[in-house]
């Protein structure tokens, strides 16, 4: 039985994950200013795909009392992704993008695990918003710098109804914490946190490799 709160234990035992996904060469060009905005417009579209999965899997879990206490309407970021993909490509943005690879399967993921089982929703749930919530706000500052964006591009990172990112990611961990799941489910639940990540940094990869074709 751990000893630690089931919040950070999934902390410490995704740490790897999370350091492969943040290390991951796309991500470290984009924040080092090596990257281009075509980069992160590139990624804004995969963003597209993957929220509108997963904001469809929170609309399922809303009478799912294990599910239910981590699901806001403050964090929803679809409506936001949108107007951030039609500032950034234009009106006609929908006809324009389309999922690569890794994203099919993450979406696929996403509808096949959380939609079913309230554990995986919460893996997929915590992994993407709790991430837009920390290193997220890091990349929008970065972007804003980089490519002179205000609001209008980097809706997605902004939080307008979450007055203090941290209080909020607070009260998070302890619903985490207060989810009665034994040892096994626990386990699975930080497993599903683990395959989140790896499709993160896979996408990642994915973005370099379409890029590299793009340029050739
Ligand atoms: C440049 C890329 C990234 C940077 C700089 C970054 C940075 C950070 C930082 C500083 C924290 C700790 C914040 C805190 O304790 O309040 C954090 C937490 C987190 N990040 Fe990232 N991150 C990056 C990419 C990612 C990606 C790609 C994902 C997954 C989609 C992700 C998911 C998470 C999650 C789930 C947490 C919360 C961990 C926890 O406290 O339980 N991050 N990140």
């Amino acid at each position: 039985m751990s000893v630690l709160p089931f919040s950070q234990e999934l902390r410490e035992r995704t740490r790897t994950s999370h350091s492969e996904s943040e290390g991951a060469d796309f991500m470290g060009d984009l924040m080092s200013g090596k990257g281009t905005v075509s980069d992160y417009v590139a990624l804004v579209v995969q963003h597209y795909f993957i929220y509108e999965a997963l904001e469809a899997a929170t609309e399922r879990m809303k009478n799912d009392p294990v599910a239910l206490p981590f699901i806001s309407d403050k964090l929803t970021r679809l409506p936001a992704i949108e107007e951030d993909l039609r500032f950034l490509i234009g009106d006609e943005w929908r006809d324009q993008i389309s999922p690569l690879g890794t994203t099919v399967a993450y979406v696929d993921r996403i509808r096949e695990v959380a939609a079913v089982w309230a554990g995986g929703f919460v893996a997929h749930h915590y992994t993407r918003y709790l991430g837009d919530l920390s290193g997220g706000q890091v990349i929008r500052t970065l972007m804003q710098r980089q490519f002179g964006f205000e609001t209008n591009g980097v809706g997605f990172y902004l939080f307008g109804d979450i007055a203090e990112p941290r209080r909020f990611k607070d009260t998070y961990r302890e619903q985490l914490d207060a989810v009665p799941w034994d040892e096994d489910e626990r386990s699975r639940v930080i497993d599903e946190v683990r395959v989140a990540y790896q499709f993160n940094t896979d996408l990642f990869l994915d973005l370099s490799r379409a890029k590299a074709a793009s340029v050739a």
